[in-house]
This record gives structure tokens, sequence and C-alpha cells, in this order.
């Protein structure tokens, strides 16, 4: 919890999450629980941790790729479909208490058929999460399937397609009832995430060719530990919808490419989402303070702020939140605008974004009161 007088507000703030890895969010307790039921033996950090070795070991990542040599073996503990049920599920409970309503969840189906655990088994344990979620916490959400930058860019494509002719992404598939148009699909959206160098943007066209094609959004990681170029190349190359992190797209050192960058996603309405507290761990930045929450918020980019994978980065959706307000002291309007962005950047139904805004409305009027901001 964080010393601010805003701290109680920030708490109920109603929030948007756009970028979070549901893998990301295995919390160590769980993981040794699954891991055990399953008889999975886990060789992470010299086989055998216990839960604070292992927590201590996610404070000195030395980098992208440091962190996911921990987050792919850990993943082994998730086998069938209720493995993926919990997991979502004690994400979305956690969502709740920091008054997420919209909820934008990754997954990495690749990193799962790897290991022969198919892409219907996974959708199977997070859907029925989802629809809990929806109906018991009132958070609605979006699927996200993420494709791995360091696989063969053949492979995404493959499972793109497996997902498409599955009806996953809606449309081509009927139930016989003929009201698949009402349906929401399964699948939201795709990603791209993994190792961000050496694998540039033109590697993807051919699958960001065809989601586009099919009607499917797309949002890719670009920018976080690779060159502004990246996002750009991301928009020009892939046509992604929105970028995940493009933190590179702020920070000096690419000049030439930021300022036509910056003015491209303000006018374009590019929304990023983006992680302080990974940057953090990650080492993409020294510390929260040089996060560049002033610059975005000068220059009018839209963005959202996000766990990322908050079991290994040092908190979920609100912990970033109070990150930022102790290095920066926003005003509860600041955060207010904040709010509303990621809520415009969504991917749901404009009937849910105004039901969002209104409450975001309500609360921002009272504590702008509360806290004598007025
Ligand atoms: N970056 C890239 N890939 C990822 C991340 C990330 O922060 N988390 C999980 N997969
Ligand atoms: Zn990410």
């Amino acid at each position: 919890m964080c010393q601010t007088a805003l701290h109680p507000f920030l708490e109920v703030l109603p929030k948007c999450e756009h970028h979070m890895h549901i893998e990301g969010s295995l919390e160590p307790e769980l993981l040794f629980e699954l891991a055990a039921k399953n008889g999975i033996a886990l060789p992470l950090a010299g086989g055998g941790p216990g839960l604070r070795a292992l927590r201590k070991r996610y404070e000195a990542f030395t980098g992208l790729d440091d962190f996911l040599g921990y987050y792919y073996v850990a993943m082994s503990a998730l086998v069938d479909a209720s493995d993926f049920e919990r997991l979502a599920e004690a994400y979305f409970r956690r969502a709740a208490r920091q008054n997420v309503r919209h909820a934008e969840v990754s997954f990495d189906p690749q990193a799962h058929s790897a290991r022969g655990v198919a892409l219907s088994t996974v959708i199977e344990g997070l859907t029925a999460a989802r629809e809990r979620a929806k109906r018991e916490l009132g958070i609605s959400s979006v699927l996200i399937m993420c494709v791995l930058r360091h696989l063969p860019p053949a492979e995404g494509v493959a499972l793109f397609e497996e997902a498409r002719d599955a009806g996953y992404f809606g449309g081509s598939v009927s139930d016989g009832k003929n009201d698949d148009k009402e349906k929401e699909p399964v699948l939201g959206g795709i990603g791209l995430d993994s190792s961000e160098k050496p694998f540039p943007p033109e590697l993807w066209t051919e699958l960001y060719g065809a989601a586009k094609k099919a009607g499917v959004r797309r949002t890719a990681h670009a920018g976080e530990e690779g060159p502004a170029q990246y996002i750009v190349d991301s928009l020009d190359m892939m046509d992604a919808q929105r970028i995940d992190h493009g933190l590179r797209s702020v920070l000096a050192g690419d000049e030439g490419v930021t300022d036509a960058l910056l003015a491209r996603l303000v006018d374009q309405k590019v929304m990023l989402t983006l992680c302080p507290l990974s940057n953090v761990r990650l080492r993409c930045l020294e510390s929260v303070q040089d996060f560049p929450l002033r610059q975005l918020l000068d220059r009018g980019v839209r963005f959202s702020i996000n766990s990322d994978d908050p079991a290994y980065f040092g908190g979920y959706i609100l912990e970033n939140y109070c990150a930022l307000q102790e290095a920066f002291g926003l005003s509860v309007r600041e955060w207010e605008g904040i709010a509303k962005g990621a809520v415009m950047g969504s991917w749901c139904a404009d009937r849910r974004k105004w039901e969002i805004l209104s409450e975001i409305e309500a609360v921002a009027g009272e504590w702008s009161v509360e806290l004598g901001e007025q």
C-alpha cells in the first residue's frame, strides 16, 4: 500500500487492464501446489527453492530473457483445464479487489502446446474463469492469443489458422442456431510477445495480414527492450492497432524516431499499454521516477497502466498505479483522465465503455471533493 493521500481513491478508481499475461499471474504458492498435483518437477533456482528464495530471485532479473526463463519453466505446472481455470480465477479475484472493471488477458498457447497441452484445453479453463468473473464479479474481459516471437513465424501462422478455423474468433462455426452474430467471440484479438530482440516486426507480416483479413484485432509488444523503430514498423508493417509497452517511443535516445512517432500515436489514437513495475524489474528503467509519465500526459498520448506479469514484478494493477503516485504525485483529475483514456482504448462494446466511464466520473467527483481539489 502506498503512503499517499490518494491511496483510498486509487483503490476504488474503476480500472481497465489491457496488458497482463495470465501465466505471469501464477503466484509461487499456486505454482508449487499445481506442480505437486501434476507431478511436475520444477528445475527452478537450483532444483527446489522455497517460496521466499523464488520471490527473492524474481527481484533480481537481469532483463527480459532472464525473466522469460522462469516464466516458461513455471508454466509447465499448468496441465489440465482446471489448472488454467484456477489460475485465471485467482487473477480475476485479485483484480476485483482492486476494482478492475474490464480486463484484457493475454495467454501463450505455444508455450503449452510444446508440452502437449492443446489450445482447446487452455481455452476451456480460461473461458470458464472469464464467465464466472463476469457473473460473480461484474468484470468484463477479452482474451488475447499471443504468438511467441522467438519461434518460427510459420508456427504462429499455423496457430492463428487453427484458432480461426475452430471458430474462436467468431463467425465461421455455426452451432445450428444461427445466432453467431450475437455472440462474443471466445478470442478477442491476437498479440505478439516473448523475446523482442532479434525478432523484428517484418517477420510477422504474414500473421498480422491474415488476422487483419479475418477481421481480428491486433496488438503487439514493441519498444520494451527493442528500439523505437520496432514500434514504427509494428504499425507500418503489421498494422498493429495498439502497442504493448511502447516505452521506447517516449524515452530519449532514439532521436529522429520518437518525435514523429509520438505525433502519430496521438493523431491515430494508438494506445500504449504500459507497465512501470515490469520496466523496473526488467531493467528497462532504473526506477519508477524514470517512467515518462509527464511526457505522455503532456503530449496527449493514449495509454493505460498495467501489471504485465504481476506474480513476478512486484504487484498487480493497483500497485502500479500506487508506484506512479508515489513518484509523480498526480491529482484526482489527472487520474480520472488516465482511467478514462484506458476505457477508450479498450476492446469492448461502446455500451460497456459508457458504463465504466460513468463509474469513473462518480468516483473521481466524490474524491476530488473529499480531497479538497475543487
Ligand atoms: N515481454 C515480452 N513477453 C512477455 C512478457 C513481457 O514483459 N511477459 C510475458 N511474456
Ligand atoms: Zn507483456
